[in-house]
């Protein structure tokens, strides 16, 4: 009787598998609609290839492993399943991924995950279209200008920067990840809501740990996950923003300067989508300026040289200016730091802080070798993938700042579709001189004011975004004091 029954189920196991496999073979026909796709795998039920994927770029020593077995089977366009998503192409084809972000709009269109999408909000900028994205778009465009950052940031970024590298100095061992976050975010905070450095910043810093923690995790909302606790987070930081808003309405006379002012002046948003903007800057703002200079450092760190040439170059502009302390670096200043410029392109380019952008295709799409990817496919382009190609960059994986030498127009660099930290097209982030600003301010402030040593040994990782593992913790030691 056991027997039986034993048998029976081994049967009833045998033909729901065949069953299965019938189903996937026909949704797969079904899926590819007859279409030329390009070829690749989908990987496994559900999860795809996303295992082998980020096990891949959270190796640190190949990151690029996954999609080099692939792209010699298959070629720089190749079908994968990733992030949960099955109709997927992954290309690290620079002049197609050049071609897809100057589309936007027209063939491609934006499309992040939906759990992403729920919580940075449905109208922060990734998330908008057409001529909201546009309008959007131009406002932070405005407020991030070559103008607004020579008048109002260069100021108030070497103030904050004066007043935290003291407190720095105090504590002497410190994670500069984690620290480097919260001037940052102070930064933004100052720019956009007109808050200073307080408790209040100190929470909305923490919130924002949450938040950015709950943008990587599994998608789950249950109380106690990662991913709810992000909405918490959200839902605190939206609050603040509200509270700023109330302020500025109850208060009118009050004198602030900052985006959000400006902004309910002006009144062509509603508030729900003054809201989500903020909320957005702020995040995307601080979450790439602050890892990309606890990255410049942990680079410098282990290429001497590269420091020494930085540091000489920092000298000598304060020795021009008067070796006098404290003194505030002025725009033409910052534009003649060459080698620094050089640094920071090494940087983004080795630290890959955004490493990819999802769009979605709006009609069928031809690419080379006679392949199409279908309406409604998901294209992720992979500016990591390609910004660690030996193709593009000789020994890709090395901190090499001298390979910028001869490319320093930013025009010239902006063409280059094998370089491409900030994206493209029209949704090119419009952070990127302010980012850049920072990092040449932060450079001189540091290299100037501290001697360092690492007090472990870190290591970059590429997921879920690019991070040092331990966060590099480093114990500072003053420079000589300079003349008063
Ligand atoms: C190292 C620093 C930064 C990197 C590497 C970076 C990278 C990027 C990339 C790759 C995109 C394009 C996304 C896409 O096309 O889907 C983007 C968009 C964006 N970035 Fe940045 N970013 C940085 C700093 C900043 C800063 C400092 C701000 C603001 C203060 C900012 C605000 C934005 C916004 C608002 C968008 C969305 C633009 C749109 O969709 O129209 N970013 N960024």
């Amino acid at each position: 009787m056991v027997e039986t029954t034993v048998t029976y189920s081994w049967l009833v196991g045998f033909v729901c598998f065949v069953l299965a496999m019938i189903l996937l073979q026909l949704y797969r026909i079904v899926d590819s609609r007859g279409y030329n796709l390009p070829p690749g795998s989908r990987g496994w039920p559900l999860i795809g290839e996303s295992l082998g994927f980020m096990r891949a770029i959270n190796s640190g020593s190949q990151p690029r492993r996954f999609i080099q077995d692939r792209e010699l089977r298959y070629g720089e366009i190749f079908r994968s399943n990733l992030f949960g998503r099955s109709r997927m192409i992954v290309s690290v084809d620079p002049e197609f991924n050049k071609h897809i972000l100057q589309n936007e709009g027209r063939l491609f269109q934006s499309n992040y995950p939906r759990p992403f999408r729920n919580l940075i909000g449905k109208f922060a900028l990734l998330s908008v279209h057409g001529d909201l994205q546009k309008k959007l778009h131009g406002t932070a465009v405005n407020f991030l200008g070559f103008e607004k950052l020579r008048v109002h940031f260069m100021d108030d970024i070497q103030n904050l920067m004066q007043t935290t590298f003291a407190q720095w100095q105090a504590k002497r061992d410190i994670h500069l990840h984690e620290e480097c976050h919260q001037l940052v975010l102070n930064l933004m905070a100052k720019q956009l809501l007109d808050l200073s450095p307080s408790k209040d910043t100190e929470e909305i810093c923490e919130a924002f740990g949450h938040f950015s923690e709950a943008l990587l995790a599994v998608p789950i909302k249950i109380p106690g996950t990662k991913y709810a606790r992000g909405f918490k987070a959200r839902e605190f930081l939206i609050k603040k923003i509200y509270e700023s808003i109330e302020d500025r309405r109850q208060h009118p006379e009050a004198v602030h300067n900052d985006l959000l002012t400006k902004l309910l002046k002006e009144d062509s948003f509603s508030e729900e989508i003054i809201a989500d903007f903020i909320l957005f800057l702020l995040f995307a703002g601080h979450e790439t300026s602050s890892r990309s200079m606890s990255f410049a450092i942990k680079f410098l760190t282990d290429c001497p040289r590269a420091l020494e040439e930085l540091k000489a170059e920092h000298d000598a502009l304060l020795k021009r200016k008067g070796n006098l302390k404290n003194q505030k670096l002025n725009w033409d200043d910052y534009q003649s730091l060459k080698f620094t410029q050089c640094v920071i392109h090494e940087t983004l380019r080795v630290g890959n802080f955004g490493p990819g952008v999802f769009r979605e295709t709006k009609e069928d799409i031809k690419t080379k070798g006679g392949f199409v990817i279908p309406r409604g496919w998901t294209v992720y382009v992979f500016l990591t993938g390609t910004h660690l190609d030996e193709k593009y960059h000789s020994s890709a994986l090395k901190f090499d700042p001298w390979r910028w030498q001869p490319h320093l127009q930013d025009q010239e660099l902006l063409k280059n579709p094998s370089f491409m930290p900030f994206g493209g097209g029209a949704r090119l982030c419009p952070g990127m001189h302010l980012a850049k600003m920072e990092l040449a301010l932060f450079l001189h402030n540091f290299v100037t004011k501290f001697r360092w040593e690492a007090l472990q040994d870190d290591k970059i990782s590429y997921f879920p975004v690019s991070h040092l593992t331990k966060g590099f913790p480093i114990r500072l030691h003053p420079q000589e004091q300079m003349d008063d």
